[in-house]
């Protein structure tokens, strides 16, 4: 058990087993950081060695220059860790909702074999290297095929959270410009069918996109268009099982991913095929201990980076299984996820600590038939972790004897680089450790100073980064510079996260800096909420927070300016389905308060942080230098009424 304020460090013998278990890997990593990175590239295969490491043209930089490669290659024939040892083994394990259906297993050759025949049907459809194909799946084994299908041919997926509305699908497509969409009939959440062809009919309108390939997974009803729509079984089903590799060079482009940023659109970040690949690779080594008989449960959705990285390419990279369910963790049942694990043997669990402190407010009773013996690591991610949920996860899902890594990265960062390593400790709760070795990080105040222990400033990376970090925003130059790199210099990456550090240089993650609020782990940003509020014929302005939540971490809520007298509940679901159709469920507000005003500054700024220090207790400051510093107390008078 280990209580408030403690401190946990790996057993001997997790210890002695782990890949990395001495410091002296910082101090290597810190010495000649490139060469440190090109050392763990050697290990990966490549058709062609690149002949230049690393080159730097600020904002710009390049990693392993001229070397060629391609993602599945390195999963499937040149294996890490031998084809001929892997091909039989389990890669990925499929558990369906409605749980009396059947799992679906699928062993490396299975894997490769269906990834080569959705290769060979993309290409005879006419996709080529660089073009970009749409994924809209829900959690299904056809995602993964589909991502490393388009790997293989050196295609460009971007795929779309299932749970983003068709409006946030269609956004997310122009912006990638996709030419194919692959999505599927429906799928079962908490009991239903969720129609998600029908949505994504929705979302390609006005769009590039001409041809929709559709799996057949909730044999629903679906509209259905001759000549457009195919679907997925037929189109594989006479394909070749073998499809050579498009060798990409390394600076090729692997994937898009869209994310939310403080202004504008979605942001579609570039990531690249060499430098992705070592990285994801060598971060869930150490950092998750892949050894050959691990099965890996990774719970984000593919959607999000922490399913391309942490449930597709670095366990399959890795050689060992990786798990994907399909529905809700806590549905049909609170236990569902510790049946999951009990039942496929479940040996690294990953997930965020809003599913955690959902899992702990079940009550502690609904596990004492679990033992939960196959697990030998835990991991949380994607926002602040308190020391409450820390310390239950460790103890109660743990048992106290698993290392428990809180892992800091971003959809940029392609990959987790700040965090304690299993085999090394210390853990720490609430603090997430330290820079992965080979990287740079640093806490900025705001003349680009660095921060003493304890003090708190802005989270930098600094050169040479990491080979896997964001290489652009795609056909967006100005935004790349603008948003990562105008701060303090274009040779500081500006991750937008506030922290600081102890003594010991373990660092403590407080959370973004910029309009970015992060529910339930997903990351939203306050300004899209508020253009999907504002397109309400009746509403002119509105302003959106994040506020502190027990569960969800953040949630966001609403000021609109409204002054109608009649009917406010209707309205307010109107505003609440307005989200839904332009976003979609995962960012409806918890409370909307009409106002009749929102605190501006002189030159028209409405003060977020204001608002937001409503909720938080905080002081709320000079109210003096306020347009109209009366606002503010007619707003707290609201949220005391409702
Ligand atoms: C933002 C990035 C990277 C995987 C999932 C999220 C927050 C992420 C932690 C952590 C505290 C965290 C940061 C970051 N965040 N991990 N362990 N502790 N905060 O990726 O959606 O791009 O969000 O998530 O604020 O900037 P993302």
């Amino acid at each position: 058990m280990l209580k408030k304020g403690g401190l946990y460090y790996p057993t001997t013998r997790f210890k002695n087993k782990a890949w990395v278990n001495d410091r002296k890997i910082y101090k290597e990593g810190e010495k000649n950081p490139v060469k440190f990175w090109e050392k763990l590239a050697r290990e990966l295969f490549w058709f062609k060695k690149w002949q230049k490491p690393f080159e730097h043209t600020p904002p710009y930089f390049k990693w392993f220059l001229g070397g060629k490669i391609n993602i599945t290659s390195s999963i499937f024939e040149g294996s890490p860790q031998g084809w001929d040892k892997i091909k039989d083994k389990t890669a990925l394990i499929w558990e369906p909702e409605p749980t009396d259906q059947p799992s679906r297993i699928f062993t490396y050759q299975d894997l490769f074999s269906l990834v080569s025949q959705f290769a060979n049907a993309l290409k005879k459809l006419g996709i080529k290297k660089g073009d970009r194909v749409g994924i809209y799946l829900p959690m299904v084994p056809e995602i993964i095929i589909s991502m490393l299908a388009c790997a293989r041919i050196g295609a460009v997926h971007t795929v779309v959270f299932s749970a983003y509305s068709s409006s946030a699908l269609q956004i997310r497509l122009q912006g990638s410009e996709a030419k194919i969409l692959i999505t599927a009939d429906g799928y079962y959440r908490r009991g239903k069918i969720i129609n998600l062809k029908q949505g994504a009919d929705e979302g390609i309108k006005g769009t590039k996109i001409e041809r929709v390939i559709v799996v057949k997974r909730a044999v629903n009803e679906i509209p259905w268009q001759k000549g457009k729509d195919l679907w997925w079984d037929e189109l594989i089903k006479d394909e070749n099982t073998k499809c050579e590799a498009e060798i990409m060079d390394s600076e090729d482009l692997l994937f898009l991913l869209a994310t939310s940023g403080s202004t504008g659109r979605p942001k579609q970040i570039v990531h690249n095929c060499g430098g992705y690949t070592v990285q994801a690779y060598w971060t869930g080594k150490w950092i998750f201990d892949f050894h050959p008989e691990d099965i890996l449960w990774c719970t984000s959705d593919l959607g999000w980076i922490t399913g391309h990285s942490y449930t597709c390419y670095s366990p399959l990279l890795n050689g060992i299984t990786t798990l994907i369910f399909e529905g809700a963790p806590d549905f049909p049942a609170p236990d569902r996820w510790a049946k999951i694990i009990e039942e496929h043997k479940v040996t690294i669990f990953y997930t965020a600590p809003t599913a955690i402190r959902m899992f702990e407010r079940y009550g502690t009773e609904i596990l004492k038939d679990y033992k939960f013996e196959t697990l030998r690591l835990l991991g949380s991610v994607g926002e602040p972790i308190d020391e409450g949920a820390w310390l239950w996860y460790f103890n109660e899902v743990g048992k106290g004897r698993c290392p428990l890594v809180d892992t800091w990265w971003q959809t940029e960062t392609g990959g987790i680089l700040i965090t304690s390593l299993p085999g090394i400790g210390p853990f720490k709760p609430t603090f997430t450790g330290l820079p992965f070795p080979g990287t740079k990080f640093d806490i900025f105040d705001d003349e680009g100073k660095s921060c003493l222990p304890g003090k708190e400033g802005n989270l930098v990376l600094l050169p040479p980064f990491t080979p896997g970090l964001l290489r652009g925003v795609y056909k967006n130059p100005e935004k790349y510079l603008e948003t990562y790199w105008s701060q303090y210099s274009k040779e500081t990456y500006f991750t937008s996260d506030g922290a600081f550090k102890d003594e010991n240089g373990l660092i403590r993650i407080i959370g973004r800096v910029d309009d970015v609020i992060k529910v339930a782990g997903h990351r939203v940003a306050t300004g899209e909420l508020e253009n999907a509020i504002n397109k309400h014929p009746e509403i002119s302005e509105s302003a959106v927070v994040g506020i502190p939540d027990e569960i969800k971490g953040e949630v966001p809520v609403a000021f609109i300016c409204y002054t109608g007298a009649e009917n406010l509940e209707h309205f307010k679901k109107e505003v609440v389905e307005q989200i839904r159709k332009e976003i979609g469920p995962i960012a409806l507000p918890k409370e909307i308060y009409l106002v009749e005003d929102l605190p501006k500054t002189r030159s028209g700024k409405i003060m977020r942080r204001i608002l937001k220090r409503l909720f938080t207790g905080e002081e709320l400051g000079d109210l003096s230098t306020l347009a109209n510093p009366e606002s503010v107390e007619g707003i707290k008078q609201k949220i005391k009424n409702d």
